[in-house]
């Protein structure tokens, strides 16, 4: 589809994401003819920076962040000639204002301008007001919100408030990077576009689900904020609970953004609340010491720390979710997500039932279906086939779908489709106000619990699964990990 020029203003310009992520998802789209020729992509940040100083900025995260065979000089040059940059304080309403206002209006009040806020989310509101009264928000305008939305459930309500207070709430894009994964997209088709799998998608048939989503990185220098967030804040709330409400949700009436999104809400809302006083039935949380990742001694979590400061911040989480639902009744939802775990993986795993004793003897063992949302993409069914050459010997194969052919198509970077979806004006892919604050609903109780708790996290050692807690967690129900089963 073609993309309507537009403006793309970015608050939080010099930061990480900015560097990481943003611009290298801008960038790419451009080399595949997504983005116009006239448009501006406009940073702002508190920095004293000029046009060519934050190019020089952009060139340098290019360098580091987009593959060197996507990396072409001269289209990443004509790229870098649509980023400008205007020092201002968002939060400020004395900032320089004029001078964005001033880039904005060259262009014309007509084209699509979108606003990225990927600053601390406490100034959301502020910058909202300031673009709103300044007269810079115009009919074709946009907000998108980067997480975290909030702390905790009040915390986000002052956030969508403040932010709703200058923006109407279709025009608010809270971005969840996890839901532009073409895996986690492709729950929706698996389970809707083949009627096998969608009759046999509920507790009849499943037996529990896994969601794992783990990393081999540690704090990369981010202690300031991860310290003050955790993984529950910066993995569960959002990520992991967005890829739940995909695997779990009823089916939309259409694929319309808020036939999805209500689908989606009624999950959330439909989960269990967890009991605060007795967290440690249905929630393990785990903090990294020094271990071993890929071959290399890692300092413990504390050790990464500016000033080695004693922490409780989880670096893991494990817990055991359930939907109150007719659907899901009893069905555990395990969600696990960690640092410093044995591999960077991503991954759902359905459970289906065992089958009875029968024609082959002992009960089967129940199927697992694997999506296998990073890396390598794909769906893994293992299947029981006759082992050729036996009578009626069985051999397990495991039917696989890769999602697209490797070297053929490249798969997006999960901001590239999203940023540009906040330009086409397709909502369907990002997070609902009453979405975000359901999903806070629910893991609020859980950081209420932790913060009365006498015991802080438990310890593991980096490179391994988390806590013994975690394993344990599951125990209790006669289930085990995917790689403890496989072990
Ligand atoms: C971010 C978290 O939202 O997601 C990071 O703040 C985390 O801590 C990242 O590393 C993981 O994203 P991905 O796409 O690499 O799985």
């Amino acid at each position: 589809e073609p993309v309507p020029s537009f403006d793309y203003v970015i608050f939080g310009a010099t930061g990480d994401l900015t560097m990481r992520k943003l611009l290298p998802a801008l960038c790419r789209r451009f080399a595949e003819g997504q983005i116009p020729a006239d448009a501006q992509i406009i940073g702002t940040a508190r920095s004293p920076l000029d046009d060519a100083a934050y190019r020089e900025r952009g060139l340098k995260a290019l360098r580091e962040y987009v593959r060197e065979d996507e990396f072409v000089d001269a289209t990443v040059e004509r790229f870098l000639g649509l980023v400008h940059y205007v020092s201002l304080n968002g939060a400020d309403a004395e900032g320089n204002w004029a001078g964005l206002s001033a880039r904005l209006d060259a262009a014309g009040s007509e084209r699509v301008r979108v606003f990225y806020l990927a600053t601390a989310p406490d100034l959301y509101g502020a910058i909202a007001q300031n673009i709103n009264e300044k007269g810079l928000r115009t009919e074709q305008s946009r907000i998108v919100l980067e997480k975290p939305i909030g702390t905790d459930l009040a915390t986000a309500r002052m956030v969508n408030e403040g932010v709703g207070r200058h923006f109407p709430e279709n025009s608010i894009y809270r971005i969840d990077h996890y839901l532009g994964k073409e895996a986690v997209q492709n729950v929706i088709a698996l389970r809707f576009a083949n009627p096998m799998l969608e009759r046999l998608w509920d507790r009849e048939s499943i037996e529990y689900v896994q969601i794992t989503a783990a990393e081999t990185v540690g704090l990369e220098g981010r202690g300031g904020y991860y310290d003050g967030s955790g993984a529950l804040r910066d993995m569960i709330q959002n990520h992991l609970l967005q890829v739940l409400t995909v695997v779990a949700m009823e089916r939309p009436s259409s694929l319309d953004a808020d036939a999805l999104r209500d689908e989606k809400v009624r999950v959330l809302t439909s989960l269990k609340p967890l009991d605060r006083n007795n967290l440690a039935a249905n929630v393990a949380r785990g903090q990294y010491v020094r271990g071993t990742t890929r071959g290399q001694a890692v300092p413990a979590y504390r050790e990464e720390l500016p000033d080695e400061a004693p922490s409780n911040t989880e670096t893991f989480v494990a817990l055991k979710a359930e939907i109150d639902n007719p659907r899901w009744q009893g069905v555990p939802f395990y969600l696990r997500s960690g640092k410093r775990m044995p591999e960077k993986l991503t991954e759902i795993v359905i459970q289906f039932r065992a089958g009875e004793p029968g024609l082959f003897g002992a009960a089967r063992p129940g199927s697992r279906l694997v999506i296998r949302v990073q890396p390598n993409e794909s769906v893994i069914l293992p299947l029981f086939v006759k082992q050729p050459g036996s009578t009626f010997g069985l051999d397990e194969v495991d039917a696989l779908s890769k999602l697209g052919e490797p070297g053929r198509i490249r798969f997006r970077d999960s901001y590239e489709g999203l940023m540009l979806d906040a330009v086409k004006g397709s909502p369907a892919l990002f997070v609902r106000k009453d979405e975000t604050e359901a999903a806070w609903a629910w893991v609020t109780p859980i950081l209420q619990g932790w913060s009365e708790a006498a015991n802080g996290p438990d310890a593991y050692a980096a490179g391994t699964w988390g806590p013994d807690s975690a394993r344990e967690l599951l125990a209790r129900a006669g289930h085990q990990w995917v790689e403890d089963a496989a072990a």
